[in-house]
């Protein structure tokens, strides 16, 4: 890792469900589109994903694969500054995502938590496929392809990303090492001399066996101020310490944004799935009409009622839309039966669709232009061919593949 923002990297993909909506934007883009400026940033659509779960009734796929990239241009991604692609066009995913099935503990993709959990959800399909149980490893080969060091993704996906660093970790233990690094790193012991050997061995032997910090500091300052012994022996003993070789995969970090509650209109969490969402690009007086019917505080039958707008899914919005003094005015007015649920959704709708009007005409240009679209993405894939190649290249040596 550099110390360089612009040289970190950043991965996250999304699964193309079909046309994004408020939840999607608010859950995960408007950070990407932050993120694009701080980092070296690659944002790609997960149509393989999709065919996990999704396998029999692939005839929305590329409309869906397009609703997104028109979405996310129309959020503000940047292709001038962001690699924006789609997975099935950098075959590379599927390389890495084999090599790495060979050494891949069954018993650690059954015990990902998505797994069971997903079958037990969605009963309706048939999900005791080959397929789905390497959901996370596809993920894996993924973030590894790229050698991120950060992904941006939402609690649900944490353990996919922790179970991507215990592949790189055991993938760099198998491989990231010489044929002959043990009796290498040996010799290099030896060449410290006689005091330090002792020391250094029983240094890492109270790190290997006792976890012990500590000793791990103390030895790596005795081979790093060691300056009779070469540059590849320093390496080699710093591995050594670690038990491991040379580092190919790096471990990847998540990236955990704070993102607010993004209500549906029924209250519940926005959701395709529940059929309670706000398209991004929605037409403006659908969105509006959606708005006003939507629910708020259930004990707030008649306009005398007072309200509680921590029991109320509008409030939620006002929360994300409206400024410092317009909530509270809402706030207050709810509370004191002052206004009336569509006053007090008024200024919500004027912001919601003034955004939407935003997407939609930065949406339509792509819409209008589909050479113009696939120009973007052609171009986003053999930016990310060209990463994902050196890190295959090295995968294959290490394997003693023909690179
Ligand atoms: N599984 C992710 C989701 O459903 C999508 C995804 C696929 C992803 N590959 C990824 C996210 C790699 C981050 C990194 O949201
Ligand atoms: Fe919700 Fe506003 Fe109605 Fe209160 S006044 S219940 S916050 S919509």
């Amino acid at each position: 890792m550099s110390s360089n923002p612009q040289t970190r990297r950043v991965l996250s993909g999304m699964r193309p469900t079909g046309p994004l909506h408020l939840g999607n934007y608010h859950g995960a883009l408007r950070n990407w589109v932050d993120l694009q400026y701080q980092y070296q940033c690659y944002f790609f659509v997960a149509d393989w994903h999709m065919l996990t779960t999704g396998y029999e009734d692939t005839g929305h796929l590329p409309e869906y694969v397009n609703a997104v990239l028109v979405d996310w241009l129309a959020a503000g991604l940047n292709p001038g500054v962001a690699t924006l692609f789609v997975q099935s066009q950098v075959p590379e995913h599927a390389e890495l995502f084999l090599l790495l099935s060979m050494m891949t503990p069954l018993g650690w993709l059954e015990r990902v938590p998505s797994y069971k959990d997903q079958q037990a959800e969605l009963k309706e399909k048939d999900l005791a496929t080959y397929g789905f149980l390497g959901y996370p490893l596809l993920q894996s080969a993924d973030i590894l392809l790229y050698r991120a060091d950060f992904v941006p993704v939402g609690e649900d996906q944490v353990a996919h990303v922790e179970i991507t660093r215990e592949i790189a970790r055991r993938f760099n233990h198998l491989y990231g090492r010489e044929p002959d690094f043990e009796q290498k790193a040996e010799a290099a012991v030896k060449s410290l001399g006689g005091r330090n050997s002792t020391l250094y061995r029983q240094l890492r032997r109270k790190y290997q066996e006792a976890g012990d910090a500590e000793a791990l500091e103390r030895a790596r300052a005795l081979v790093q101020s060691n300056n009779r012994i070469t540059v590849a022996d320093r390496e080699r003993l710093l591995g050594y310490l670690l038990g491991s070789g040379v580092s190919i995969l790096s471990e990847p970090q998540v990236l955990l944004t704070a993102t607010p509650r993004v209500p549906g209109l029924d209250g519940r969490k926005m959701s395709k799935s529940y059929g309670n969402t706000i398209g991004m690009r929605e037409d403006p007086d659908a969105v509006a009409q959606k708005l006003r019917t939507m629910q708020t505080d259930p004990a707030r039958v008649r306009r005398t009622d007072p309200g509680d707008p921590d029991k109320c899914p509008v409030w939620d919005l006002h929360k994300i839309y409206s400024d410092e003094a317009t909530q509270r005015w809402a706030n207050e007015g709810c509370r004191s039966a002052g206004i009336g649920c569509l006053d007090c959704k008024k200024p919500v709708i004027e912001k919601v669709v003034e955004e939407v009007r935003v997407w939609r005409r930065r949406g339509q240009e792509f819409e209008d232009n589909p050479e113009l679209l696939r120009s973007i993405v052609a171009e986003g894939a053999e930016k990310a061919r060209e990463a994902a190649r050196a890190t295959l290249d090295d995968v294959r040596r290490a394997m003693r593949l023909r690179a």
